[in-house]
């Protein structure tokens, strides 16, 4: 089932950040009105659906992103997995889905993780993206939730960082055409809904050479909200500050951490309101999300104005919150907070 080592034969350095397709899934259904009771592990594959699925049709589904990383001592982590957790069932009332219960949610992803254990890279070289998906997979030609659901979570091994610039800083672009989420909306869960319609901009934006597209508020076009995968922050004077998660932001897992890391470390952070003349005039910007992991941003695009910032600088904020974010995933740091599920 692997190498002399436990590994699956792969080039583990050229890794990227698309689909690698791995042995198990897991799979679990329910009804509607009632609680999902029991999954199994089934061998990686397509799946079928009726082509009347509410999901198809009319977009009711929800996902989350988990990365399992293998320490230096064989063990095998995830980083504060019950934050998933609890985001799928927050996000699955405002859906109308029933959801798998924190702990169900927990034992599946660690079954997924383990059946894929040849899969998930040597330390330092990646991990293994885990995704679970909430999907109203029962027939619903009239807009209704379905009458059946899915819980299915599928794995791919990938390298540390989603961005192509691997640890070099982004070029965001400044989006002040198209928004990503609108007050009463789902920008503040997982929807599936969220990400087709970033497409178009996010395209553009890379066509012109922007690594991705930072979006503002919809009401305004005043405040910087978040990027397409990932949440920001601005540094100034030492102090960090990063939008509200008020129902249109994503609840990031990372973000939280990074709050509670650097307040930690003495830092002030301040969740507020974020005007994007505040962000251009900051000492510096970065990313955090479950696939980017911490990024700094190299340059910030609006309206024909760049402004760069100095991502590379030794002292900088975004690298001594990375320092611990990652030491405290492979273990150099002590867990004090108990983030990590072996
Ligand atoms: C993650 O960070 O895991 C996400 O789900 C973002 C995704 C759109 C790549």
């Amino acid at each position: 089932r692997g190498d002399e080592n436990g590994y699956v034969d792969i080039d583990w350095d050229t890794l990227g950040f698309g689909l690698t397709s791995t042995d198990y899934m897991y799979k679990m259904k329910c009804f509607k009105d009632e609680e999902f009771a029991e999954g199994k592990l089934i061998p990686y594959g397509n799946i079928e659906l009726s082509p009347a699925a509410c999901v198809l049709n009319y977009g009711q589904g929800i996902f989350e992103g988990m990365k399992a990383t293998r320490r230096e001592n064989g063990k095998i982590v995830f980083f504060r997995p019950d934050g998933n957790a609890l985001r799928m069932k927050k996000g699955a009332e405002r859906m109308c889905m029933p959801s798998p219960s924190v702990d169900q949610f927990i034992d599946a992803v660690k079954q997924t993780a383990l059946a894929n254990k040849r899969w998930i890279p040597p330390p330092g070289k990646g991990s293994l993206y885990i995704r679970p998906l909430l999907l109203g997979t029962g027939a619903t030609p009239s807009v209704a939730p379905a009458t059946e659901y899915t819980f299915l979570i599928y794995a791919s091994p990938v390298r540390n960082n989603y961005f192509k610039e691997e640890r070099a800083a982004l070029n965001l672009y400044v989006e002040d055409q198209f928004d990503r989420a609108s007050r009463g909306g789902v920008g503040g869960l997982k929807s599936i809904t969220n990400y087709a319609p970033g497409m178009k901009p996010l395209t553009k934006a890379k066509n012109n050479g922007y690594s991705d597209v930072l979006y503002l508020d919809s009401v305004t076009g005043k405040y910087v909200e978040e990027v397409s995968a990932c949440n920001i922050f601005i540094v100034k004077d030492k102090i960090i500050s990063t939008p509200p998660t008020k129902g249109t932001i994503l609840p990031g897992v990372t973000r939280k951490s990074m709050i509670e890391i650097a307040r930690d470390q003495g830092f002030k952070v301040e969740e507020r309101q974020i005007a994007v003349e505040e962000l251009l005039e900051a000492d510096e910007a970065f990313c955090t999300g479950t696939a980017v992991a911490v990024v700094p941003v190299g340059s910030i695009t609006y309206q024909g104005k760049r402004v760069e910032y100095r991502a590379a600088d030794t002292n900088s904020m975004f690298k001594k919150l990375l320092s611990i974010y990652v030491g405290i995933q492979n273990g150099q740091i002590e867990d004090k907070k108990g983030w990590i599920v072996e």
